[in-house]
Formats: structure tokens, sequence, C-alpha cells
């Protein structure tokens, strides 16, 4: 990344609020919170694009915000085996009643599972690379860091699936 002012600028409001830290007690892949799961798919869509005339803005916001599911997802039952198809959507209505995103940040983040919602692919330029720039870090975290899973203790996490507001 070059304009790392840049990207701050925009990643602000979300990276000093309250509500947001509270990524930091999900999961995404292993060890690896919500919340440095989004920062870096944030990061990469934005190196993706930033010498592109791409909405720079929409993608560091919607890729923060695009797994602003709020839950603990890793718990067999029903809610573990449709999370790939719904979370995208809960994370859209999350990020709309807590930060004021614009519709097309909220499209960006309720497309990003594509092809899993198959009948709804990103709209935007900006959607697809997220989606892509998620699935690049999603490998990284399976394949990399996988091993570290059981080494290390999850202090934050809620173990009967909720999160504390
Ligand atoms: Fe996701
Ligand atoms: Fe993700």
């Amino acid at each position: 990344m070059k304009n790392k002012e840049l990207f701050n600028e925009y990643a602000e409001e979300i990276l000093t609020s309250n509500i947001f830290d509270m990524c930091k007690n999900t999961f995404s892949h292993g060890t690896i919170s919500i919340y440095e799961h989004s920062l870096a798919v944030a990061e990469l869509s934005f190196s993706m694009i930033e010498k592109s005339r791409l909405d720079k803005k929409c993608v560091v916001r919607a890729a923060l915000l695009h797994d602003f599911f709020l839950y603990e997802w890793h718990i067999p039952g029903k809610r573990y085996l449709v999370h790939g198809w719904v979370h995208p959507a809960i994370a859209a209505k999350n990020a709309r009643e807590m930060f004021n995103i614009s519709d097309k940040e909220y499209s960006c983040i309720k497309t990003h599972m594509w092809p899993w919602t198959l009948f709804h692919p990103p709209l935007y330029k900006e959607g697809w690379i997220i989606s892509f720039a998620d699935k690049i870090i999603a490998i990284q975290e399976t394949f990399l860091r996988r091993g570290k899973r059981h080494q290390l203790e999850d202090p934050g996490r809620k173990i009967d699936g909720t999160v504390e507001i």
C-alpha cells in the first residue's frame, strides 16, 4: 500500500468506533479475528485499486464491514450450516444501522460472498474487488495459519455464540 494516509482517512470512522471493536471477539478462520480479517481484506482491496479511478472510500469502508455480522459462527447448528449464505445480508444490515454507509457500500457488503450467493453477484467493480480480496485473504488464513488454532487462547471469545454490546 502506497497511500496509507488516504486509507486511514477512509477507515478512521470504523476503526475508531467501539462497536467495530466487537469484531475482535468473533472469528474468521482459526484464531484470526473478524477485526484482523476485515482489516486485511480492506488493505488488500485498497492496494489493488489505489492507482485506479474506482471509489476507494467505498472499497475501504465496505471491505472493513463486509463481515460485520457480530455473532460467533463456528458453533455446530443451524446458523453454522447457513452462515455462508446469510451473513452478507446480516453484515449489510448491521453496517447500515451502525454506520452511515452509502447504498453502494451496502451493495458491496451484501454481494461479497458471490458465487455462494448465486443470484446476487456484485453490482459494482468495487464489490468485485472486495469479493476477490476476501477470497485471497481467506485462503491465506485457512492454509498458512491454520496450525496456530489450537496453540493460542482466545480470552475474548464467547463460547455460547453471543457477543456483549
Ligand atoms: Fe464473508
Ligand atoms: Fe470475509
